[in-house]
């Protein structure tokens, strides 16, 4: 099939790319030039495990294209999915979706033939039925119509995740627009992904509806793993025991930092928004959103109490400082909330994170990027594991800090605190 990806930021990208790898023509489109130059190069612009790999291997096979001509790569293709950020918005919580309708218009200017618009951006519920009403103004209803197809993707995980998806959603009540997005994903579904067909509304909801409770999940989690603390239990037991009850369900059952990246903060806020339009009150995820405000800076708080309040010139190293391992994305990272706390109460700080030095860090004082783990760790009077990164799990701390008596708080419970535990190391984990 032929196929045109506009918006080649995460979704656009990976899913332009596993779709070419099944054998489809696809041309990822994206308004950065710059961005299209480097991508021709194979020049990847975030971090992703496998993805460079496979856009050069598509691209060399003329499956996969890049282009900054829009309309060219819709006249080009039968399908057209939209892929562009809904950040939140600067004045309130609600998604910002201007470039989804700016996109919309351009469609409706390039639609000369048969086309299926496919909606991939994360859109609050209605938006597709916007979508549809500005390229009706100019295009006649029977020769385009607008479906919505969520992606649920995780960073770092995000090819595995497109191969070999718990369920495709398509939100369409079109038989011919359902038949080819069903022939599309095909060769997922005959791999055991379960195909949903629902009405386009109830796809848009199905992904807020999805991020919203795995986000309460973890915040259920993690305010347990605060009684735990005080109970001398361990949240890990609590996690797996639960988890195990298949109503429940073991995954995003991990005690940790406060939730980040470029979804459950966001989505959260949007869809309460969206409630709050239509005169609903979503309580339990407003509840979430606070536990998980609440959370960042109870952890803050703990760091101060492991440094008995005396943070001038202390020296914490942060292990990590993405929001998850195996990304580069800095979005709503607990680190981008503890690391300037604490250069503003005088401590000196180094990090180290496999994918380099991070900018949002470059204005705080004190802060310094160390290029490996030893040197982040050596003098530190404190260690933060923040991110579960691989190379953190077998760490040998005497060896690598020189300091005699020294804390580490493990903030993803990826040590096994016995071993860890010396008399010169204080091991603190997370609800253990
Ligand atoms: C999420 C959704 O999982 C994905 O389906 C959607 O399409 C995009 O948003 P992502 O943001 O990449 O994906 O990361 P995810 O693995 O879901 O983690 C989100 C946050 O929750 C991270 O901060 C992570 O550390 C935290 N988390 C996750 C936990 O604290 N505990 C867990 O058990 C799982």
């Amino acid at each position: 099939m032929k196929l045109c990806m506009i918006g080649t930021g995460y979704v656009g990208l990976v899913s332009g790319a596993c779709f070419s790898d099944l054998g489809n023509d696809v041309i990822c489109v994206d308004k950065d030039i710059d961005k299209i130059n480097k991508l021709k190069k194979g020049i990847i612009p975030i971090y992703e495990p496998g993805l460079e790999e496979l856009v050069k291997r598509n691209y060399k096979s003329n499956r996969l294209s890049f282009t900054s001509n829009i309309s060219e790569a819709i006249t080009k293709s039968n399908i057209v999915f939209i892929c562009v950020g809904t950040p939140t918005k600067k004045n309130n919580n609600s998604a910002d979706l201007s470039q989804v309708l700016s996109v919309a218009k351009i469609i409706s200017k390039n639609i000369k033939s048969q086309k299926i618009i496919v909606n991939k951006s994360t859109v609050p519920v209605t938006t597709g039925d916007k979508v549809e009403k500005i390229i009706s103004k100019k295009v006649n209803k029977k020769i385009f119509s607008v479906a919505s197809n969520p992606e649920f993707l995780r960073e770092g995980e995000a090819i595995n995740d497109f191969n070999y998806p718990d369920r495709i959603v398509i939100g369409t009540s079109n038989k011919r627009a359902n038949k080819i997005l069903k022939s599309l994903y095909s060769p997922l579904i005959s791999k055991g992904s379960k195909y949903i067909n629902t009405s386009r509304r109830g796809a848009e909801l199905i992904k807020y509806a999805s991020n919203a409770f795995l986000a309460t999940k973890i915040s259920f989690i993690n305010e347990l793993a605060n009684l735990c603390e005080k109970t001398n239990t361990n949240i890990e037991d609590i996690s797996i025991a639960m988890g195990l009850d298949k109503r429940i369900g073991g995954r995003f059952l991990r005690a940790g930092p406060a939730y980040g990246g470029s979804c459950f903060p966001k989505d959260t806020r949007a869809i309460v928004d969206t409630a709050n339009q239509f005169k609903t009150n979503l309580s339990i995820i407003k509840s979430v959103i606070k536990s998980n405000e609440n959370r960042s800076k109870l952890l803050l708080n703990r760091i101060s109490a492991i440094l008995k309040n005396r943070i001038k010139n202390k020296k914490i190293c942060f292990l990590g400082v993405t929001f998850k391992a195996n990304t580069d994305d800095m979005r709503e990272s607990s680190s981008t909330k503890m690391i300037p706390y604490f250069s503003k109460k005088g401590a000196k700080i180094t990090y180290y994170d496999p994918t380099g030095y991070k900018n949002e860090f470059k204005n705080f004082k004190n802060v310094y990027y160390a290029s490996n783990i030893k040197e982040a760790c050596n003098g530190a009077d404190l260690i933060i594991i923040h991110t579960e990164w691989n190379d953190f799990k077998s760490l040998n701390f005497e060896k690598l800090n020189n300091k005699k008596n020294f804390s580490v708080y493990d903030m993803r419970n990826i040590l096994q605190n016995e071993k860890i535990k010396k008399n010169n190391i204080k091991y603190f984990g997370i609800g253990r």
